[in-house]
């Protein structure tokens, strides 16, 4: 199996980029970002204080999180309730950050991570996946961006949404998320060795396809 890992920070496109890339190529896409919102979901929902790894514990043993692929792509389960279309908030974009960082979270997780990509071709994005999910992903790529050009496409995507959101509140978030990401013990937000590099702050989103689907096409 060909399997590509795209991590990089908030913002960056990783989802959107890889989806298109996906429908180039012809694999499937795998995003764990909404594998950690879904555990988020389930925080809040459940009012566990996530600052406390005994009382996340207790909730993950209760828990039972699943994805499943259709022609849309991905859906997240827990408990067997649908959270796709939930996730998306800036709430549970914070709490995701938040609870990605204890260990336990990051084990509870990485099993079904690994299984998503065993019998098919993929793309898996997210912020460990060449460094400790998919160690020996054929192609690894880091996709970034400046931090306003990331809050200004995020700002752009909640108006569409109509949240009620402040593109200095949005610019604030990812910047506390980068930091959160970046600096956590377990697992942080950092390139591979390995990795090729994509800046995509000047790019459009069809040249940053373009780019990933040549990268891939070479590789393959
Ligand atoms: O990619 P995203 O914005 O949907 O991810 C939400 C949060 O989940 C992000 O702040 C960090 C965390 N995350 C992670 O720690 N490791 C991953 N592989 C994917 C996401």
């Amino acid at each position: 199996m060909f399997s590509v890992a795209i991590d990089g920070p908030s913002g960056a496109g990783k989802s959107s980029v890889s989806k298109a890339v996906c429908n180039a190529v012809g694999f499937r896409h795998i995003d764990t970002g909404a594998m950690y919102r879904a555990l988020g979901y389930a925080a809040v929902k459940s009012g566990v204080d996530v600052s406390d790894e005994a009382e996340v514990q207790a909730m993950l043993d209760k828990l039972d999180v699943n994805v499943k692929f259709d022609d849309e792509g991905q859906k997240v389960f827990v408990n067997g309730e649908d959270v796709t279309g939930k996730i998306r908030t800036e709430q549970i974009s914070a709490m995701a950050s938040d609870i990605s960082k204890l260990p336990c979270v990051r084990a509870f997780l990485l099993g079904l991570q690994r299984k998503t990509a065993e019998e098919y071709n993929v793309i898996m994005d997210g912020r460990d996946i060449g460094t400790v999910v998919l160690p020996d992903a054929q192609l690894k790529i880091y996709l970034t961006a400046s931090v306003e050009k990331r809050a200004e496409r995020r700002y752009q995507e909640l108006l569409a949404k109509n949240e009620n959101v402040e593109y200095n509140k949005v610019l604030e978030n990812a910047i506390i998320r980068d930091k959160q990401d970046m600096e956590r013990k377990t697992a942080p937000l950092r390139p591979a060795d390995d990795a090729v590099i994509v800046d995509t702050t000047d790019m459009s989103f069809d040249e940053s396809v373009k780019m990933i689907t040549k990268l891939i096409k070479e590789r393959m």
